[in-house]
């Protein structure tokens, strides 16, 4: 089954926007695979945005990475890739759809509350990035 990386910034945590943001995740249908708060490595952070190394953001985007605690999640279900980028929104929260979560509840483009990765290839490399094989929980909700 498809998995895709989320993970709630340290502006979404900070703003107590942890419950919210799992919220639209578990009404849409989605499964919680694993779950964890974490104060993020300086190595971690530049590791996971490696690929916008050469940007101009890409220290100040790392230092607010590790500035504050961040929720990372693995979330399961069919076409959760594509589905969780359509939940989450446009980048930048100002363009950002009503309905979406940077459209409600986004500020700034440096502060859009969340991360989910963009593909199904990428999912696969920040899953193993962030999560060890046993921290993820194999389950089917049957109740
Ligand atoms: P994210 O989906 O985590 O992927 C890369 C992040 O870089 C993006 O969300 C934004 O938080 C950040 N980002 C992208 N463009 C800019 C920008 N112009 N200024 C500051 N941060 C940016």
């Amino acid at each position: 089954m498809e998995r895709t990386f989320i993970a709630i910034k340290p502006d979404g945590v900070q703003r107590k926007l942890v419950a919210e943001v799992i919220r639209r995740f578990e009404t849409k249908g989605f499964t919680l695979v694993g779950l964890k708060l974490m104060q993020v490595s300086r190595e971690l952070a530049e590791q996971h945005y490696d690929v916008h190394r050469e940007k101009p953001f890409f220290a100040g985007l790392v230092d607010f990475i590790i500035s504050a605690p961040l929720v990372a999640m693995v979330w399961e279900g069919e076409g959760v890739v594509a589905s969780a980028r359509t939940i989450i929104g446009a980048t930048n929260p100002l363009t950002a759809a009503p309905g979406t979560i940077r459209g409600d509840l986004g500020v700034s483009i440096g502060r859009n509350l969340i991360h989910g990765s963009d593909a199904v290839e990428t999912a696969q490399r920040e899953i193993a990035l962030w999560f060890k094989e046993e921290e993820l929980v194999s389950w089917s909700p049957s109740l």
